[in-house]
């Protein structure tokens, strides 16, 4: 294994270098965007998901695999999660505020319970450009809005709340201050700063 010096203990400790690759799958740009800072922070390899489709990830000692949320399903996350690997950080970029979303149904549909006790997740804010999104995406978010104006506005969540008001609009939430707690903590976990 390669091996490189390790400046912050004593000066001729050697550390193994680790291989890191970031995965990801993004429909309009927002994932691509957070997973290209991870990747640059981490000095790690970036793969869109149908390069890590023909990539052996096992090559790598981890893999960080970011997936836009559709409709609660994390992009590329069944992908990584049936190809072998070693060790695995998840992100998700979503349109909800992650310091109030609940991701409990969507950590549920995407790993069984075991994948789930040995995958950290990290979820980001993302973004969304209305007049950018494809015909299929534009029926689902205008049923979705439907459904939620057919509701009185005690049932509605202020997610839902929010989802109602920036409807048809441009918003961007994507911030390179967010990725901040999952590089720290990649770090930590692999001993480099
Ligand atoms: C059809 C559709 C479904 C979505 N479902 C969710 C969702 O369940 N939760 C969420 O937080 N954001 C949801 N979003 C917002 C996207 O996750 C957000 O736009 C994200 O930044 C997209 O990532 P990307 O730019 O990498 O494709 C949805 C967007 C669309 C168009």
């Amino acid at each position: 294994m390669m091996v490189q010096k390790n400046t912050n203990n004593a000066p001729n400790r050697l550390q193994p270098i680790r291989k890191i690759a970031v995965t990801y799958k993004s429909q309009y740009g927002t994932t691509k965007q957070y997973a290209g800072w991870i990747a640059q922070e981490l000095n790690a390899t970036l793969l869109e998901l149908s390069e890590a489709k023909n990539t052996d990830l096992t090559r790598y000692d981890l893999i960080i695999h970011g997936g836009g949320l559709y409709a609660g399903g994390i992009g590329g996350l069944k992908t990584v999660l049936k190809k072998s690997h070693k060790s695995l950080v998840v992100f998700t970029v979503g349109l909800a505020d992650p310091k109030t979303a609940d991701y409990f149904e969507i950590l549920k549909m995407g790993f069984t319970e075991e994948q789930l006790s040995q995958t950290k997740v990290f979820h980001l804010r993302g973004g969304i450009d209305y007049s950018k999104l494809n015909f299929l995406h534009k029926g689902m978010m205008a049923a979705r809005h439907k459904y939620f104006n057919m509701k009185s506005p005690a049932e509605l969540s202020e997610e839902d709340k929010e989802f109602i008001t920036t409807y048809g609009d441009k918003v961007d939430f994507v911030d390179k201050v967010e990725i901040e707690p999952l590089v720290a903590y990649v770090r930590g976990k692999i001993g480099i700063e």
